[in-house]
Parts: C-alpha cells; sequence; structure tokens
C-alpha cells in the first residue's frame, strides 16, 4: 500500500484499486464524471447518437456546455439503455472499490441530480449503506428555458404564442448539486467500530459554519483567488469540509476520478495522506504541480472553515 500513499497515479482505476490492501481507507472524496456528456471523459455509453453528443446552436461557444448532454427526446431504446450503462459503469469500480475500505469508513460521491441514483443503487449493491444526500448549493446558475411563445412567433403561429405566453422549454435554475454520502457496514456498535478502525464518527466541533453546527445543505464556493484548472473542479473548502468531518490526520483519503487534484490537495493541506488515481495525463499532471507547489504552511484545521462566509 505504501508506494500508492500520497501519490497522484495516471492509470484507469479498475487497474489501481485491485492492487490496493484490503481494508485500509479510511474515506472516498470523489467527484466521479456523472454521465451527462459534459466532455469525453464524461461520455459513460456507446450511444452514438450525433445529436445527444453534438451540440445545439444556442449550445455553440458556451464552454459550460460542450454537448447536448440528454438524448433528444429519449424514446428509442438506445437512449433509454444510457443510464443503465452508466449504473454497469458505477458497479464495476464500486465493487473494486468496497473491499478496500475500512469498516465504518464515509463514502462521498459527488453527482448529477438526475443520473446519481444509479451510482447510489451500484454502490449499495457492491456493499455500501447509504447515509445521506447532502444538497452542495452554488452562489447562482446558469438558467436556460427558452419561452415557447418566442419558438411559437418564429413558426407563424400567432394564436398559438398567444395562448404559450409566460411558458418556457428547459428547467428550474440547478442551484444544487448532490453529494451521496454512503458507509461500509461495521460490525457491533459505531463505538466500538471508532476504537478498533478509528472511523465512523463525525467531527462536527472541526466543521462549524460562522460558529454554528452545519446541517446537510452546505454552501460553498471558490474562493477568490482559487485558480481553475478542471472543467468539473470543485471548491477546496468543500472537499476540506467533508474530509475534516470524518478523518483524523494521516488518515488515507482516496479519490479513484482526482482529475486535477483537488481532493488530494484538500487532503494533504488538511495532513490527511492521500491516494488520487486519473486517467488523464495531462491532469495528473496539473494535479503533481498544484500539491508540490502548495503552500508551505498549512493552517491549522480549526482556521480553515469558520472564515467561510453564508453565501445565500
Ligand atoms: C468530474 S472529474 C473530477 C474533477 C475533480 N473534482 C477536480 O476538482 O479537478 C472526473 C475525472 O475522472 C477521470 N476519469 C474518468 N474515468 C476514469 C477512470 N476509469 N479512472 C480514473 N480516472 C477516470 C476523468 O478524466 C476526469 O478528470
Amino acid at each position: 500500500m505504501d508506494k500508492f500513499i500520497d501519490k497522484i497515479m495516471t492509470a484507469d482505476c479498475l487497474d489501481i484499486l485491485p492492487q490496493l490492501t484490503d481494508n485500509s481507507v479510511h474515506c472516498v472524496v470523489s467527484d466521479i464524471p456523472y454521465g451527462i456528456n459534459l466532455d469525453e471523459w464524461d461520455v459513460i455509453h456507446s450511444n452514438t447518437n450525433s445529436a445527444l453528443l453534438g451540440q445545439s446552436p444556442a449550445q455553440l461557444g458556451k464552454s459550460g456546455f460542450k454537448r447536448r448532454g440528454k438524448p433528444i427526446r429519449g424514446w428509442n431504446a438506445a437512449d433509454r439503455n444510457i443510464p443503465k450503462e452508466y449504473e454497469r459503469w458505477c458497479s464495476d469500480w464500486a465493487s473494486a472499490l468496497y473491499p478496500k475500505l475500512k469498516d465504518g469508513a464515509s463514502v462521498f460521491i459527488f453527482g448529477a441530480r438526475r443520473t446519481i441514483h444509479r451510482a447510489i443503487v451500484a454502490l449499495e449493491d457492491s456493499g455500501l449503506l447509504l447515509r445521506d444526500i447532502l444538497s452542495w448549493e452554488k452562489p447562482n446558475a446558469h438558467h436556460r428555458a427558452q419561452r415557447i411563445s418566442g419558438v411559437l412567433e418564429k413558426r407563424g403561429l400567432k394564436t398559438e404564442a398567444e395562448k404559450w405566453e409566460g411558458w418556457r422549454l428547459g428547467n428550474l435554475a440547478p442551484i444544487w448539486e448532490p453529494i451521496a454520502w454512503l458507509f461500509k457496514p461495521y460490525d457491533h456498535t459505531i463505538t466500538d467500530n471508532v476504537l478498533t478502525n478509528e472511523v465512523g464518527a463525525i467531527h462536527i466541533d472541526a466543521c462549524k459554519i460562522n460558529g454554528k453546527s452545519p446541517s446537510n445543505t452546505l454552501k460553498f464556493w471558490f474562493d477568490k483567488d482559487e485558480e481553475r484548472f478542471h472543467e468539473a473542479q470543485k471548491p477546496l473548502s468543500l472537499l476540506k469540509f467533508l474530509i475534516l468531518l470524518t478523518t483524523r490526520e494521516n488518515q488515507i483519503v482516496l479519490d479513484p476520478f482526482v482529475g486535477s487534484g483537488s481532493t488530494a490537495l484538500a487532503s494533504a493541506e488538511l495532513n490527511r495522506r492521500y491516494v488520487g488515481i486519473e486517467i488523464n495525463s495531462e491532469y495528473t499532471d496539473i494535479a503533481i504541480r498544484r500539491i508540490a507547489t502548495r503552500q508551505a504552511f498549512v493552517e491549522p484545521a480549526s482556521n480553515i472553515l469558520p472564515k467561510q462566509k453564508p453565501l445565500l
């Protein structure tokens, strides 16, 4: 196991996970591909529907939406198979992950609102239990909801346009993202497990926000000087919150989909050991550089979260 500790590896996590020591990992914090076709690495299905993987005219030139990401109508068998393929993919790594966890270890999985249920089922089927679904609230969200009257007017349907005035095509503003919180089952009581495996309890005192105990709604965002390296990057303060809540110093935090290294950096800055796996070497290079150039002075954990300002 030692050769994997405090390392960022360029590899498919399915190749590395089986090599980790069983019952060794204290916590997993991972921002897995959401399976919503955000980028090449997020296409977790074999559906080659060019409308699905292409861009609509409204998306052209907008960096946030490289692809449509949703089957256009979702009516054919290949479109409907996408969620099942995502669940199977999650099952592959979840079953490799499970034996590596200590009993009582927490597993935090970031996901999309419309695909995370498949990841949760896969993780449950691997043997984990669901503790909660945390809500990560962002300060704002892109809102795309086209006026249907405008579409009808362009088609020359004046009467219909008047009838549908005020109606829109789209969703409500997506202000939150789910974080599934699972844990590995343990023998006897949680207190016994804490004594044996040193995981399973939560350190609320270390995670107070402006002096108050946190709820399961988490309002975190990037610091104003936090550099962005990955289009799916997560704020360090949020990752630190999850790590502080469930681990002690020197415990091992694993991220099998580490991207630009945010989980590993957050762990290192909190004096936790990390294991980071990322399939794309461009991101592993960034992750290694981010960690190497991190501030030599590491703030005491107790100073990190209370500085967080409420966002809403
Ligand atoms: C959502 S991103 C993680 C971004 C990360 N939270 C950050 O802050 O930079 C998921 C990452 O998983 C990587 N990935 C996809 N499949 C993988 C696999 N089988 N093994 C390891 N990494 C993989 C992708 O290349 C992508 O960078």
